[in-house]
């Protein structure tokens, strides 16, 4: 037997798991990790080539520790997105919203410390809670999806978490966490411990709903993370965002490494919000693909989960690998995420959606025969 990572004086909690990671399978048609299908326009290529080109001069010197233009631009487009002014120092910037979500259980966290979010949902959560040494609650949603308040509050109040996430739209089933409710589950957590609530809006350009962070106001436990990775379309770039009160933006930096963002990642980001207009043109292009999955879907007799993101959960199967499998071997990857009797899609371009619905359609059509 070869020497493998068991043989190694590994924490006790990372024994025998595996690492995340959709499978990575070279198929013709692809809709199986939320991407955006859309390359990054032309003029947006060349402007982060130029931006890059100008750090690059510079690379002997370590990138600004603070981001501060960054945080700045990121600031400037919150405002103008969520209607509701947002300042640099509001915001914070890593790479990639799991690694605000890292520092965030860094700092609130921990040993000793738990959190908790309302499963099935984005799976990092929890395993960020375990690499970060913090205890893991899987708190309940309801048959349909939706988090049930009271289920939701009991939980909170049981448990006493340190952390509390919810995700909206959440990932993988689709569906958004109204705003009262969230509003509920802040008072709860608060009443409990009091702890902080992240709500995670990767999705959030997506939706048919408003950002939360509006709520910000007056709710200093209160974080919303986001990400250049969905709705940017620059899944490569790594760049996820947070807004909290500026006491929580100090309070990440006790964990965060120093220089942990580099001058290339800071230029590139930086060019991609120059742009971020055509950019989120894309978005309402996706938005009306996911719109007609969704109608398809339905159309042929699935059961579908409303969806407020750029991809659809769909169901019900009796063994969903087994369905899964299917749709794969007619050349289109989705993704099973191991809830009992669904699937999950990401909205593509036409193209790559016309090929997954005409997969869908020849299974149905060969049961039916
Ligand atoms: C709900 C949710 N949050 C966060 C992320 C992480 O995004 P990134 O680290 O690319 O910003 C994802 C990625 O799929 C997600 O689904």
């Amino acid at each position: 037997m070869s020497f493998g990572i068991d043989d190694l004086p590994v924490r006790d909690e990372l024994r025998g798991k595996s690492p995340y990671g959709a499978p990575q399978l070279d198929v013709p048609v692809r809709l199986n990790t939320n991407e955006n299908p859309y390359p990054l326009p032309e003029p947006l290529v060349e402007r982060i080539t130029e931006r890059v080109r100008q750090a690059a001069r510079h690379l002997n010197r370590y990138p600004d520790r603070d981001a501060v233009e960054l945080r700045t631009r990121l600031a400037e487009y919150l405002t103008k997105t969520a209607g509701h002014p947002v300042a640099a120092e509001n915001v914070w910037a890593a790479n990639g919203s799991n690694e605000v979500i890292q520092q965030l259980l860094q700092t609130f966290g921990g040993p000793g410390r738990t959190a908790i979010g309302f499963e099935p949902s984005y799976s990092m959560h929890g395993l960020i809670a375990r690499g970060t040494g913090t205890g893991w609650i899987s708190g309940p949603r309801g048959e349909d999806f939706t988090i049930d308040l009271a289920a939701a509050e009991k939980a909170i109040a049981e448990h006493r978490p340190d952390v509390v996430f919810i995700t909206t739209p959440n990932n993988p089933t689709g569906n958004a966490v109204p705003p009262e409710t969230v509003l509920a589950l802040y008072e709860a957590a608060q009443a409990a411990k009091p702890s902080m609530v992240v709500v995670d809006e990767a999705y959030i350009e997506f939706s048919h709903g408003d950002s939360l962070l509006r709520l910000l106001d007056g709710r200093p436990n209160l974080v919303v993370s986001r990400t250049m990775s969905k709705a940017f379309g620059a899944a490569g770039l790594r760049l996820g965002y947070l807004a909290a009160h500026p006491a929580v933006v100090d309070a990440v930096q006790l964990v965060r490494l120093p220089y942990h963002l580099s001058a290339i990642t800071q230029a590139t980001a930086l060019a991609a919000l120059e742009h971020t207009d055509t950019l989120l043109k894309y978005v309402e292009r996706l938005k009306a693909e996911r719109d007609r999955l969704v109608a398809e879907l339905r159309a042929l007799g699935y059961d579908v989960t409303e969806s407020d993101a750029n991809f659809v959960q769909f169901g019900r199967f009796e063994d969903s690998h087994a369905a899964w499998r299917e749709i794969l071997d007619r050349g289109v990857l989705v993704r099973d995420n191991g809830v009992p009797g669904w699937l999950r899609v990401t909205a593509g371009t036409p193209a790559e959606n016309d090929a997954f619905l005409d997969a869908v359609r020849d299974i149905k059509k060969e049961q039916s025969a």
